[in-house]
């Protein structure tokens, strides 16, 4: 079987292929202390990732390389991660009399009968959480499986550069082990993270820490760069160079970006009410923003007044002490936009 969930060692870099740029995040562990050793954000022309799948691996490749200089040589190893909505996960009820490899079998004669795919177009994985409650014969497993292409096309663009790819995660799973970074939370508290990047938003909701729903939207960042585009000619490398900046000019800030601010909020208050159309009695208790769209400046407090939950932008490294090679403003601008990358970075320490 592939590794989608892997072995577990220090210090890989957490690479995270978005749609409009690749993020590197590269932390270490001392004691209990993460810190943050270096990070990159490299643009990706638009035909790298479409609609979630890596079509031109060599222009991931560069765009990893060149991330990789930026953050220094000596890193060898890489987590990626493939889109939850390219995953199927399954809870699987099984003896737990079975060798190893009666189990792996006994998995594969399952998961055929609920994938769409023929099996040798699949990567599969699985890990045993423990026993079923209130059996003492079944131990519950979690199945993972998504199209092998899915998997290879981001390990060969890690592969071709000097980096290793070690593990293909999920990215769902890379959220949830950002949450204890970002607070602790109340047992049984529902919190949400919505990751609004260039292309997707995607609305993660953990309760007691766990996720417990996941759902994409096609909606982000590109709708307002194509916005200025068009009105101001100014070409989308541009763009994105002064909105990180936060130097845009006013009149387009006035004109463009604040309305845009409004119809994420919309955006964000229509994937929440799908969620809560699903059955969940409780209110979030809680909701953070991340991804690039997130810098935009007051968007957490709009979106709090708007759905009356209290809202924040993500800053994975609250808690983290900061490399003395970068520097801490810059860092915090980029934060809520390395929240993936980070979270794939911490899945290389036992915690
Ligand atoms: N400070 C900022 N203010 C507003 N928008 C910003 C800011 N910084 C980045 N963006 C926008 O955020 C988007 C990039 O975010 P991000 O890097 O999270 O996306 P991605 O991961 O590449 O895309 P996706 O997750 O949708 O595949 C771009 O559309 C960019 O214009
Ligand atoms: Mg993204």
């Amino acid at each position: 079987m592939v590794s989608l969930f892997g072995k577990k060692t220090a210090g890989w870099v957490g690479v995270d292929i978005g749609s409009s740029s690749v993020k590197l995040v590269a932390l270490s562990q001392s004691g209990h202390e993460y810190q943050i050793d270096s990070y990159a954000v490299v643009p990706l022309p638009p035909t790298a990732v479409v609609d979630g799948n890596v079509e031109n691996v060599g222009e991931v490749s560069d765009a990893i390389e060149r991330g990789l200089k930026i953050c220094g040589t000596k890193l060898e190893h890489a987590v990626v991660a493939v889109p939850s909505s390219a995953v199927i996960t399954k809870k699987l009820e099984i003896s737990n009399t079975f060798s190893d490899m009666e189990l792996e079998e006994q998995v594969k004669i399952e998961a055929d009968q609920f994938i769409p795919y023929a099996l040798d177009e699949v990567a599969l994985d699985y890990e045993v959480i423990g026993p079923v409650p209130n059996h003492t014969t079944l131990n519950e497993i979690l199945l993972v499986a998504c199209r092998r292409d899915d998997v290879s096309s981001r390990e060969d663009a890690v592969n071709a550069t000097p980096l290793k790819c070690e593990i293909v995660d999920v990215d769902t799973f890379a959220m949830e082990r950002l949450l204890p970074m970002l607070q602790t939370f109340a047992e049984g508290a529902l919190v949400g993270l919505v990751d609004i990047g260039a292309s997707t938003l995607t609305l993660n909701v953990f309760q007691s820490g766990k996720i417990i729903y996941n759902r994409e939207q096609s909606f982000g960042g590109n709708e307002l760069t194509n916005a200025i585009h068009q009105q101001y000619g100014l070409d989308a490398a541009e763009i994105e160079q002064h909105q990180r900046a936060g130097d845009l000019d006013a009149e387009i800030v006035d004109m463009l970006v604040m309305p845009f601010r409004q119809s994420v909020v919309q955006q964000v208050s229509r994937a929440l009410q799908f969620f809560y159309s699903s059955g969940v009695q409780s209110q979030l208790s809680a909701l953070y923003i991340a991804g690039g769209t997130a810098g935009i400046s007051g968007l957490a407090e709009l979106m709090q007044e708007d759905i009356g939950v209290p809202t924040q932008v993500t800053n994975p490294f609250v808690s983290v002490r900061v490399g003395a090679r970068l520097n801490q403003e810059r860092l915090k601008k980029d934060a809520p936009m390395l929240a993936k990358a980070c979270g794939l970075a911490l899945r290389s320490f036992d915690r």
